[in-house]
């Protein structure tokens, strides 16, 4: 179940400033992919192209035999209902409260009586444990409350395919815990492909089954999260280790100078790689693998205490 996204050789600017060139992937049908990258690096364009809000230059998306970055919008408008969306946001209305917000594409987009859409709401608040807040105002929620209600609307629909933008911006550690864990039981539930962009190096080494980094207008690598987590290639190995040597400097890329002066410095070495968190109530998910089956499979020597408990303290 879920759908796979091949993107290939995706390319956007505006105007003269290019956002990125050459992206090419396959998001696998059913898992669950990270999309990592620095602040204005286009995250957002690139989940805005994915559901055709925003055209891209050049390249395809196919979904389905369909190619999102070329098709007609009759077939846009089809191709969309396989789409959850949760925006950076949450992008609530204000004015309605929560029952009413997570009603609203079941009364847009189906002919369903008042009572069946009852149903599909309370559901869906009770997958995201908001049961009881259906009358609050997105106002009187916290942050966290917010992203969750935005969740359970971008599954009133059952999507294939789940989009999510930044689910821990603005969130304590805490609170991007117990959503990062929220998304592994959806996932184990309802079996959608998920697509999560984000900033958060945590929830990039603990929550994917498949990792992606953006960085400096290109998809610099894309695969198996014990790929990159195991990867010494400079950029994949400084971000996702959250380093200050390498090439990414503190705005853009370091220049010839600054490359030079760390020259004699070494890279510290690579922590261990964390256990993927699984679903809570212990039944695994269908795309999760035994830990450290990629890296036998392909003759990688993991770093040194992954897949051990304590790895994920570090
Ligand atoms: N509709 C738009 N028109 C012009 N520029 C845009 C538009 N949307 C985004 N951008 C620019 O694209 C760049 C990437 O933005 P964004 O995707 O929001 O980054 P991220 O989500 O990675 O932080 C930014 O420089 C932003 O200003
Ligand atoms: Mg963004």
């Amino acid at each position: 179940m879920g759908v796979e996204i091949a993107v290939d050789s995706l390319t956007k600017a505006f105007g003269k400033q290019l956002i990125w060139a050459d992206v090419s992937l396959t998001i696998p049908a059913g898992e669950i992919s990270v999309m990592l990258g620095p602040s204005g690096t286009g995250k957002s364009v690139f989940l805005k192209a994915l559901i055709g809000l925003i055209k891209p230059d050049r390249g395809s998306i196919l979904i389905e035999g369909t190619d999102i970055a070329s098709c007609s919008e009759k077939d846009l408008y089809e191709i969309r209902k396989l789409f959850g969306v949760l925006f950076q946001d949450g992008a609530m209305f204000g004015s309605m409260n929560l029952y009413d917000n997570v009603a609203f594409p079941l009364r847009e987009h189906t002919k369903k009586s008042e009572s069946q859409i009852r149903d599909v709401v309370m559901e869906k608040m009770d997958l995201v444990g908001l049961l009881g807040a259906e009358d609050k105002l997105p106002g009187e929620i916290s942050g966290g409350m917010r992203k969750r209600a935005g969740l359970a609307r971008a599954l009133v629909l059952d999507p294939e395919i789940l989009l999510i933008d930044e689910p821990d911006s603005g969130l304590d550690p805490v609170r991007t815990s117990f959503i990062n864990q929220l998304f592994i039981d959806l996932n184990a539930q309802i079996d959608a492909t998920f697509l999560i962009v984000t900033h958060d190096i945590n929830t990039a080494r603990t929550v994917p089954d498949n990792l992606g980094l953006l960085y400096h207008k290109h998809l610099a690598m894309f695969g198996h999260r014990e790929q990159l987590l195991s990867s010494e290639e400079p950029v994949v190995r400084q971000f996702l280790n959250a380093q200050t040597v390498g090439p990414i400097g503190m705005s853009e890329e370091k220049d010839a100078d600054e490359l030079a002066a760390e020259k004699d410095l070494h890279m510290p070495p690579l922590p261990p790689i964390a256990l993927q968190l699984e679903p809570s109530n212990g039944i695994p998910r269908k795309s999760q693998r035994p830990p450290g089956e990629w890296c036998r499979e392909n003759g990688v020597t993991p770093p040194p205490g992954s897949f051990t408990p304590e790895a994920a303290l570090s």
